[in-house]
């Protein structure tokens, strides 16, 4: 069983929980952490992180 949980919050991120190191596709180290949100909506100007612009944008998961 892993230590990490990661959670769709409503109409928003990924939420990930545990102790976690996010790294680039070259495997460069981004952030090692043990609270994450993780954008899904794809507005994000700071990916792979969610910096809110879901909610600007209006997305909702039925818009997926
Ligand atoms: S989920 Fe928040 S910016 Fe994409």
């Amino acid at each position: 069983m892993s230590d990490v949980t990661i959670t769709p919050t409503t109409d928003g991120p990924l939420e990930v929980s545990g102790e976690v190191r996010i790294e680039a596709p070259d495997g460069t180290l981004i952030r090692e952490t043990s609270k994450a949100y993780l954008c899904r909506c794809g507005y994000s100007k700071a990916k792979p992180f969610c910096d809110g612009s879901h909610k600007r944008e209006g997305w909702t998961e039925a818009s997926e």
